[in-house]
């Protein structure tokens, strides 16, 4: 009694059992319900990769076509909810927005407050699921002054999201097949990477028995930061502020400067620490879409590649295992789709979505109790207020 584990970071501690998705740090390995992150990104898409991640098991070709039907059916939000745009100013960070936003869908939808009926969650999750690209694309038309685009149900999750952002297609102006494919291979290899700290944020709130929209909420609040999902971002605007070749060393020197903080955005992770296999995948979709778009000699891209190849030679970035990670590839391919910096962390909330609602699902669904950490004090001993 009174004895705990004193583990700075959750470096040590297993919080809970999951069965959702396995990885090994050490060989690189991803597996979502058993399958290898790599198959998911060749041969399956996002809502596939969704429903596995809710159900556990793929989909039959009946439950698959009922899955998708039943994510178009929850695509629009309530007409209420754009008012709520009108409070924000036009230039707050998007995911300052998003976080307003998706906890305020608690405030819509009160079956879902019922959080014992698995109904109700599986609602939930669909809702979330759907709405997320749909909020999103507000989010970034109202930065920008433009009136918000409907979902059309007629196209595919991630044809519909670029729709919404751009207005394509359009009568004459198609989405172009290997865009409307990287950005689905975005939101699959974002869909889940087990207990991060966003992950844990919604399994945190969640143990106190808050709707799914408010643990939502505090999961895209704990991704903003740059050390986690606001890497993308981050990756760019260093890659931005590196500005030419010739300035790379110096940048690679203050990285491994130990009085400055400065890191190499895009580079390390707290598990693997040979590679990550989402930025093997993500390399590839980024080297298609730069050639679809005609853009390989894009003067960032070859900053990023020389910056890649120094990084994974030099002794400091090989000794502690430091290598471009997913944001690193994805910061590039977002930016040559056209995507603004300031809306990566929101595509990554909506890829990471399924992620956190599956692991809601299952902390709900099982023996749980609120989460509570112990803490070392450090502070004062007791000591009496100053006698008036
Ligand atoms: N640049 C330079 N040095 C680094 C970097 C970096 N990006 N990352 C870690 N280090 C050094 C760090 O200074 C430390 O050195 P030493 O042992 O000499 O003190 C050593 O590597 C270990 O670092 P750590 O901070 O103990 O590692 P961590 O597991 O706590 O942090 C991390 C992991 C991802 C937060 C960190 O690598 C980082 O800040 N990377 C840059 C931000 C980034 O790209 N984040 C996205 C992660 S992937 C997407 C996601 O999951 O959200």
């Amino acid at each position: 009694k009174g004895l705990f584990t004193y583990d700075p970071g959750f470096v040590s501690t297993a919080a809970t059992e999951s069965k959702i998705t396995y990885i090994d740090g050490d060989a690189g390995v991803l597996l979502h319900r058993g399958y290898p992150i790599e198959q998911l990104a060749e041969n399956s898409d996002y809502l596939e990769t969704c429903f596995l991640l809710l159900h556990g098991e793929l989909p039959t070709a009946e439950e698959k076509e009922n899955f998708l039907s039943t994510i178009k059916n929850h695509t629009m939000v309530h007409e209420q909810l754009s008012h709520f745009f009108n409070g924000f100013r036009r230039d707050a960070h998007p995911m300052a927005v998003m976080c307003g936003v998706v906890g305020a869908l608690s405030a819509f939808y009160h079956d879902s407050l019922d959080i014992h009926d698995p109904k109700h969650r599986m609602i939930s999750a669909h809702r979330l699921i759907a709405k997320m690209p749909t909020l999103a694309a507000m989010v970034y038309k109202y930065s920008i002054g433009q009136p918000f685009m409907y979902p059309r149900n007629d196209l595919s999750y991630s044809e519909n999201f670029l729709h919404m952002m751009f207005n394509t297609p359009c009568e004459d102006k198609k989405v172009s097949p290997v865009l409307a494919k990287a950005m689905d291979r975005i939101f699959l290899l974002h869909a889940d990477h087990e207990q991060n700290a966003s992950t844990s944020t919604v399994r945190l709130a969640g143990s106190t028995g808050a709707n799914p929209f408010a643990c939502i909420a505090a999961g895209i609040a704990a991704l903003w930061g740059p050390a986690h999902g606001g890497a993308n971002e981050a990756v760019l605007r260093m890659l931005a502020e590196i500005g030419d070749e010739s300035n790379i060393d110096k940048f690679i020197a203050k990285a491994k400067d130990k009085d400055d903080p400065f890191r190499l955005m895009g580079f390390g992770h707290r598990v693997y620490k040979n590679f990550d296999p989402r930025a093997k995948v993500m390399k590839q979709t980024c080297d298609e879409v730069l050639a679809e778009l005609g853009m390989e000699d894009d003067p960032m891209l070859k900053i990023a590649m020389k910056l890649e190849k120094i990084a994974t030679e030099d002794e400091y970035f090989v000794k502690r295992g430091l290598y471009p990670n997913v944001d690193f590839y994805s910061g590039i391919i977002l930016k040559a789709i056209g995507i603004p910096t300031e809306m990566f962390t929101v595509i990554f909330a909506t890829g990471r979505t399924p992620g956190w609602i599956a692991h809601w699902n299952e902390m709900i669904s099982s023996d749980y109790r609120i989460g509570r950490p112990r803490q070392l004090y450090t502070g004062h001993t007791r000591r009496d207020y100053p006698a008036k």
